[in-house]
């Protein structure tokens, strides 16, 4: 039997992290954030100025913890203004979304039970036979107010709304609703309510 993996695409600030995060933990399945993978390949490449190495590994997901050949990177050195906007740019290219793909499906081949996944073409491009599709989407406003409030990683609404429309509008995998996706709206309801309605709509495998 296949294992479980369940897409949550959506916009910067909707909420994919702290729901699939939950949802992941109420279902004993693997968290991960896809974007996690461009961050850290913007990082290297901000540090060595070169867009090649011999290896990626992922030495943990959870809290996240990458090596990039022989350097370790960790969860709270990806998460910067500078990254934000960099990982968005470098993530048009073809080369970088090939590679991270296959990462993609090593995590999701390694998970023990499955995986609740995140990002901007989970549903339409890397998963596209899973089963359980997510958008999850959310005002302007509201997502603005998310990552405004994110004491570390501030991003304004003027950077949000440029980031979502260069990752809506590329020519390779942009963001969009994935086919038989179903579309929440994660707007003047609690996180416990989405992470319901998401139970409820599951196929199990
Ligand atoms: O989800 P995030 O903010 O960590 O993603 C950072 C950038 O990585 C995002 O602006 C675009 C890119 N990305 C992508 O192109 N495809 C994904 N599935 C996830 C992220």
């Amino acid at each position: 039997m296949d294992k479980q993996i369940i897409t949550i695409d959506g916009p910067s600030g909707s909420g994919k992290t702290t729901i699939g995060k939950l949802l992941a933990k109420d279902l004993n399945l693997t968290f991960f954030s896809s974007g996690a993978v461009y961050r850290v390949i913007t990082k290297h490449y901000l540090e060595t100025k070169t867009l090649n190495f011999e290896n990626l590994d992922i030495l943990s997901t959870d809290p996240i913890e990458f090596k990039i050949d022989k350097k370790h990177y960790f969860e709270e050195d990806l998460y910067t203004p500078e990254i934000n906007e960099k990982s968005s740019e470098l993530a048009q290219q073809l080369e970088i979304r090939t590679i991270v793909e296959n990462i993609l499906k090593f995590i999701y081949d390694s998970s023990r039970n499955g995986l609740v996944i995140e990002g901007r073409d989970m549903g339409s491009v890397v998963f596209p036979n899973s089963k359980n599709k997510i958008y999850l989407d959310s005002s302007k406003k509201l997502r603005s107010k998310r990552r405004m409030s994110q004491s570390n990683n501030i991003e304004t609404e003027e950077d949000l709304t440029n980031r979502d429309q260069r990752d809506s509008s590329r020519e390779h995998s942009p963001l969009v609703i994935p086919d038989g996706a179903i579309v929440i709206e994660n707007n003047e309801v609690t996180i416990d309510e989405v992470v319901n309605k998401i139970k409820e709509s599951l196929e199990l495998p």
